[in-house]
């Protein structure tokens, strides 16, 4: 039998679906509302409101419950390389040794750019924001492969294969623009290294010399486990909303890196750094900082906190402090702005006005100390979230594509503005 509530509006009754998700979440299906009331629903932000069934990621804000297909994120940040998570979000299983070995070698086949786009990149003024380079590039791959411009319907085998040509790409568009602002060639891709550890030999390696240590690609692979996909957050939806016009993943992925740019969301990370140096260079006092944040007449929040899901704490930020430690450590490295961020947090969460407000540090709120260690430019940080949830991205996209209840995204609105006028009126003007 289906569930379902009634809903009385203007004396008539009306019976709506009930949607029960696999973790016991329940749904109103209001897809028949306005055909059978003449009512909409209106949801700012949409923090009431499904987009889709999805069967990727789970998350359960008020437990601090975070899994992908199922795994807890706290397991696949121990026992999971990020290609394998990479794959399992793609293909919903974790892969047999053999199917990871034809993953990585397919990966690292396409970690390679034709020409042309090697010399965009180089037209780019080095002052250009890494973000807008990292959109622009993904929307001229359509240049380059246009045959996907034509067929956006693909077969699984031929997704996969696309799946695999942006995961080595991304690498190199990111990694490039960073070498072309350090006046360094490109550095080949090495299918020795892990993802995590080919993406920092490609920015840190070559002519430089620099080594990149095991434990420190060890450490940014785990982060780009930690980021990989997040259900429906803004640049998740975007990636699917611009999908459903039916237009091309190298599109979708486009909009998605600009959703992520915003400071809302994954441009937080360079948000919280520069935030941790205002409050360094001012003599390290937070509560200046904490007052700014809590006060209504100051654009100012305390970036890195607080979450539109998580209402407890975000396990992965939890993750990522504990590496914090671990990584500086085995760098030899002590960054202030780490002491900053651990006293700006306690005394945030002995605040009431951040726990009456579930406000708590999100992923983005120390993982830019880690980049910063890893010598990663601040600028770039956000560029860091594109590697790790790109195959997030994607996962959603090739769902809601083979979803065979997916229709273009068209949301209805209530207008608010100047009613009916009769043309004649511009006479009284
Ligand atoms: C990510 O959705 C995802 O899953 C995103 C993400 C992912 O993996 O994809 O997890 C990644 O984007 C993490 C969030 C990164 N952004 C930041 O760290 C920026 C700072 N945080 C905020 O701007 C804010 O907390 C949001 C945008 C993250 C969430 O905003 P909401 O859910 O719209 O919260 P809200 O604006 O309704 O705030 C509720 C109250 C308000 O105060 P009152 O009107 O009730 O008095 O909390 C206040 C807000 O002013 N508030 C903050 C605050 N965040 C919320 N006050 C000060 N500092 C903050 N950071």
């Amino acid at each position: 039998m289906t569930d379902v509530v009634k809903v009385e509006i203007e004396g008539k009754s009306y019976e709506l679906p009930v949607i029960t998700g696999s973790e016991g979440e329940k749904a109103i299906d209001i897809s028949t509302l306005r055909a059978s009331s003449g009512y909409i629903t209106l949801d700012n932000g949409f923090g009431n409101t499904g987009s889709c069934q999805s069967g990727i990621t789970f998350l359960n804000g008020e437990e601090g419950i975070l899994r992908y297909r199922g795994y807890p994120i706290e397991q696949l940040a121990k026992k999971s390389s990020f290609q394998e998570v990479a794959y399992l979000l793609l293909n919903g299983e974790l892969p047999s040794q053999a199917d990871l070995t034809s993953f990585k070698t397919k990966i690292t086949e396409n970690s390679i750019l034709p020409e042309g786009m090697f010399k965009m990149i180089e037209q780019f003024p080095s002052t250009t924001h890494p973000m807008g380079v990292a959109s622009s590039m993904f929307a001229a791959l359509t240049a380059f492969y246009p045959e996907y411009v034509t067929k956006t319907e693909l077969n699984s085998q031929e997704m996969n294969a696309l799946f695999c040509q942006l995961m080595g790409q991304a690498k190199v568009i990111i990694s490039q623009f960073y070498r072309k602002t350090q006046g360094l060639g490109p550095v080949a891709t090495n299918g020795e290294l892990s993802y995590a550890g080919d993406f920092l030999n490609m920015m840190f390696g070559g002519e430089t010399g620099k080594e990149v240590s095991q434990a420190v690609s060890d450490a940014f692979d785990v982060l780009l486990t930690l980021h990989a996909d997040h259900e429906q957050n803004c640049s998740a939806s975007t990636v699917r909303v611009v999908g459903t016009s039916k237009v091309n993943l190298f599109a979708s992925v486009s909009a998605g890196i600009n959703a992520l740019w915003g400071q809302s969301h994954g441009g937080a990370n360079q948000a919280v750094l520069e935030m941790l140096e205002a409050i360094q260079q001012d003599g390290g006092g937070y509560q200046k900082f904490i007052n700014k944040a809590k006060d209504k007449n100051d654009p100012f929040r305390l970036m890195g906190f607080g979450h539109r899901v998580y209402k407890k704490f975000d396990p992965r930020a939890t993750i990522i402090k504990e590496a914090c430690d671990t990584v500086l450590e085995q760098l030899g490295v002590s960054d202030p702005l780490l002491d900053i961020a651990k006293g700006l947090e306690e005394v945030a969460l002995n605040d009431s006005y951040f726990v009456d407000r579930q406000l708590y540090p999100n992923v983005d709120f120390y993982s830019g100390i880690i980049y910063r260690a890893l010598g990663i430019p601040t600028n770039m940080f956000t560029c860091m979230f594109v590697l790790g949830r790109l195959p997030g991205w994607m996962s959603q996209w090739v769902e809601m594509r083979q979803d065979s209840a997916t229709k273009i995204a068209r949301p209805r609105q209530v207008y608010t503005g100047a009613t009916t006028r009769d043309y004649t009126d511009l006479s009284k003007r």
